[in-house]
């Protein structure tokens, strides 16, 4: 039972593509929700950057629209939890609380030169301390780019004006003060894909951050991600609501979906796919391209962490056809154009659009369409695109199962593309896994929702959560073996088509 008055729990979910406020009840069933999209701006080949006060106004405007929807004030909210696309990086002014470059994106590659330079060979310099390689996707190389290319920012910083955070941060700073001076805290699992923070003390590494010539002063402080951080400023649709909870928007889609013990994984299909395999409090280091990262840390309770594989590129293809090509004319045409074909045709697309991530870690690679011939179609490039999410993900899971000892006997899926019914059959074929869609599948605001419940005793413990997850629907394999072996051979081959093309 709840020792707090309100009904219901918010979650803020401010991801790569839009911002969303969702509302749950304690049965975990969405009550009400809003969702804005922001700009996507590119500068140059590479460049991706977010306008962020364009993101807290759109981050406002939805948690009043979800309030409003359901007709609440802030009595009817026992608490907010914050997740977020992670790794993307502003940098403020203290006392202005104005943004000084617009947000350096995730996906974003122009810190190549920066990480090459760090490294001096040594891709792993970092790795026995962060769990991450020295590449463009983390935050701490992109804070230094800030600090070397904006008039005036490095003296700044060196005497104290500036504040680093990832969007977790940007919100709870916003969300409690603002101009006025919000709340400077992160996360473990937020600050574990900084590049900076040590895995084992939860600390910022004062050498790393001394090495890429950034202040400590700068950077939030480590909270843990489940207990109450502070209340919602006076202007505002949470006004004296507790901000109980913040994780990394993958970490919270792991905990929403009730992957609570060592052994359990979960895959999340939005602008990238990320799956994340829970190993307890034991801290694996992958040997095969794998990242070590914090899965939630709650309150005072031991720090759980997770392996993960990311993959930069899955949604935002679908995104870039329907934008940049004019190919469909919505998300939801990739399906309907897939399905006026029978297999790809022979046709395959790497959408290594920011290099590779996981398992390959290949800035150098840039995309390909290979295999085409004059036979091939729309509808089968569609289902190039399709089956690319599928084929990728596969990578993951098999370096996971190699670090892990274990094959995965299971995939829970959550996201945007789980709706792609083509996409999640194809998915337990290339596997030959079973996937199973969870009856919510927005489990990256559910899991934010849950961690600030769990803070504010809305929840009485992690129980509360594995009773609340319920199956909707499993895809079991099909595909005969010979054929799922041929066709993954066919990606393989096309992958390396994408690589050595950057110099
Ligand atoms: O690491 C990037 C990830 O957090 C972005 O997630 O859902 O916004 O694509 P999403």
């Amino acid at each position: 039972m709840t020792d707090s008055t309100g009904q219901y729990i918010a979650a803020i979910d401010q991801g790569t593509t839009s911002s969303r406020c969702m509302i749950f009840d304690h049965a975990g069933t969405v009550i009400a929700s809003d969702q804005k999209e922001h700009r996507q701006i590119f500068p140059q080949a590479g460049w991706v950057e977010h306008d962020a006060s364009e993101i807290w106004d759109n981050v406002r405007a939805v948690a009043a629209g979800a309030m409003a929807a359901a007709d609440l004030t802030g009595k009817d909210i026992a608490a907010v939890g914050i997740t977020n696309q992670r790794e993307t990086t502003l940098v403020w002014d203290r006392s202005s609380g104005k943004p000084i470059y617009n947000a350096i994106v995730w996906q974003d590659t122009r810190t190549d030169r920066i990480v090459t330079a760090l490294g001096d060979g040594d891709a792993n310099k970092y790795t026995a301390t962060t769990g991450l390689p020295l590449a463009t996707y983390f935050s701490g190389p992109k804070v230094k780019w800030i600090l070397d290319n904006v008039d005036g920012a490095r003296a700044k910083a060196d005497a104290g004006e500036l504040c680093f955070g990832n969007m977790d941060t940007w919100v709870l700073w916003n969300m409690t003060g603002g101009t006025d001076g919000g709340l400077h805290y992160t996360d473990p699992t937020n600050a574990s894909r900084t590049l900076l923070m040590d895995l084992d003390t939860l600390q910022w590494d004062e050498g790393i951050c001394a090495d890429m010539g950034i202040p400590v002063s700068m950077l939030p402080e480590i909270k843990s991600s489940s207990e109450v951080y502070g209340t919602g400023r006076e202007r505002g649709p949470f006004r004296g609501v507790p901000i109980a909870g913040i994780l990394g928007d993958q970490q919270a889609a792991t905990f929403g979906q009730a992957c609570l013990s060592p052994g359990e994984a979960k895959n999340t299909y939005g602008t990238g796919n990320f799956v994340l395999l829970n190993t307890g409090t034991e801290k694996v280091m992958s040997k095969n391209g794998l990242l070590t990262t914090v899965c939630y840390k709650i309150g005072d309770q031991p720090t759980i962490y997770a392996l993960e594989g990311s993959i930069a590129v899955t949604g935002s293809l679908v995104q870039w056809l329907r934008d940049n090509l004019g190919m469909i004319s919505d998300a939801a045409d990739i399906e309907t154009d897939a399905r006026s074909v029978e297999d790809n045709g022979g046709a395959y697309f790497v959408p290594a659009f920011s290099g590779l991530f996981a398992p390959h870690w290949r800035a150098d690679a840039r995309g390909a369409i290979v295999g085409l011939t004059r036979f091939v179609n729309k509808g089968h490039l569609a289902r190039a695109v399709l089956e690319a999410t599928a084929y990728q993900t596969r990578e993951v899971i098999e370096a996971m199962n190699a670090d892990s000892g274990v094959d995965l006997e299971v995939l829970k899926v959550d996201g945007g593309m789980v709706v792609n019914e083509l996409l999640m059959q194809f998915q337990a074929d290339i596997l030959g896994v079973d996937v199973v869609r969870p009856v919510v599948a927005e489990t990256t605001a559910l899991g934010a929702a849950y961690a600030a419940g769990l803070a504010v005793g809305y929840w009485a413990s992690e129980e509360d959560i594995r009773e609340n997850w319920a199956e909707d629907k499993t895809w079991t394999p099909s595909m005969d073996e010979d054929q799922r072996a041929k066709l993954y051979a066919g990606w393989k081959k096309a992958v390396t088509r994408t690589l050595d093309w950057v110099d």
